[in-house]
């Protein structure tokens, strides 16, 4: 068993988090990696309504009785979701865990707070994570460059974010980003996390809610295979590269408004790559770590092995260099 204060301060077994997924981060995934003794993550505005959030928390309650948060992941948009109506439900969904992302959760924060909720923050950077810290919450999760998703816009990859994050931060800190295995989850320790946040890697397991073509591109792919979109619009994303991913950073190397590129870039041919299988219908999310990405196994086969195999790096691997054992 790997014990770190993450692990007894949020009540997880496992040190590691499933982090939050538009159109994957489901009932069935959250709660496989919860019941796998990780921490599982349901994606709040994957679900049309508030009330549709309680009733997917209560289904992935049928699968465990282990604790499981909610991501709420809030972007500055022209039409914004009804963030406090989500965040009401969240509350009346009994979760006691939940992950923050994308802005300042301040306004939030006192009604987890009351509600007996402990919150997660992800950002992009050391300076986001003190703040985060400084307005209370009780964990930072910190994304290097190489992340699924939004990686801000300063380009520090984990090797150097990590340990400069912890360097600062006095609560739970958590790596993400470019993180599949073992060797990923002990690097991160050892770099000062306090457990991993995996996103890509939970994308390929059985019971992500994906198509099937969708987890098979993830075992090909290498780890050139993304593409870093909304660059020159300040809102860097990393996706998969296909040929809409391809065709907006050819558009964007013009010169461009979103307008030019919105018609590409649409959420709901993203979400048609995922139903569907069809892997050119429009842009979604990966990261570089699907380069290190080889099978597709259970949630639990994927959280035993990596706690398995990080016990006997440490135990065995590393101890055996101490001495001059030479071990590889
Ligand atoms: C398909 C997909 C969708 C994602 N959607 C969100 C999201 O809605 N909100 C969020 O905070 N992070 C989102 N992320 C980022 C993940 O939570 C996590 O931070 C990231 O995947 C870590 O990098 P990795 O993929 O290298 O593990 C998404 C990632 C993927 C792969």
């Amino acid at each position: 068993m790997l014990r770190t204060r993450f692990t007894e301060e949020f009540g997880i077994e496992h040190p590691i988090v499933q982090g939050g997924m538009m159109w994957v981060g489901r009932a069935e995934l959250a709660g496989a990696v919860s019941e796998a003794g990780a921490l599982g993550i349901i994606t709040a505005l994957t679900q049309p309504t508030p009330a549709d959030l309680v009733a997917e928390v209560r289904r992935a309650r049928e699968i465990t009785d282990k604790p499981i948060g909610v991501n709420l992941t809030i972007l500055p948009s022209i039409n914004p979701p009804p963030y406090a109506e989500y965040r009401d439900a969240i509350i009346e969904s009994g979760v006691k865990i939940v992950e923050t992302a994308g802005s300042n959760p301040q306004e939030h924060l006192p009604h987890f707070k009351d509600a007996g909720i402990k919150v997660i923050h992800k950002c992009t950077s050391v300076r986001h994570a003190l703040k985060a810290q400084d307005i209370g919450v009780d964990a930072v999760s910190i994304d290097g460059f190489e992340c699924a998703g939004h990686p801000g816009e300063d380009d520090v990859p984990g090797l150097v974010l990590i340990p400069a994050a912890a360097d600062e931060i006095e609560i739970p800190l958590i790596a993400s980003g470019g993180i599949a295995d073992a060797r990923g989850l002990v690097a991160a320790l050892a770099l000062g996390a306090d457990g991993v946040n995996m996103g890509t890697r939970f994308m390929a397991t059985q019971e992500s809610p994906v198509a099937r073509a969708v987890k098979d591109r993830l075992v090909e792919a290498s780890e050139l295979d993304t593409k870093l979109i909304f660059r020159t619009l300040n809102n860097t994303a990393r996706v998969a590269k296909n040929a809409i991913s391809e065709e907006v950073v050819q558009i964007e190397s013009k010169g461009c408004e979103f307008s030019d590129i919105q018609h590409l870039v649409a959420g709901a041919r993203g979400r048609k790559v995922f139903e569907d299988g069809d892997l050119d219908a429009g842009i979604w999310t990966a990261g570089m770590v699907q380069g290190i990405i080889r099978d597709v196994p259970t949630a639990g086969e994927l959280v035993s092995r990596m706690v398995g195999e990080a016990e006997e790096i440490i135990g065995s691997r590393l101890a055996g260099m101490i001495g001059g054992g030479g071990a590889r």
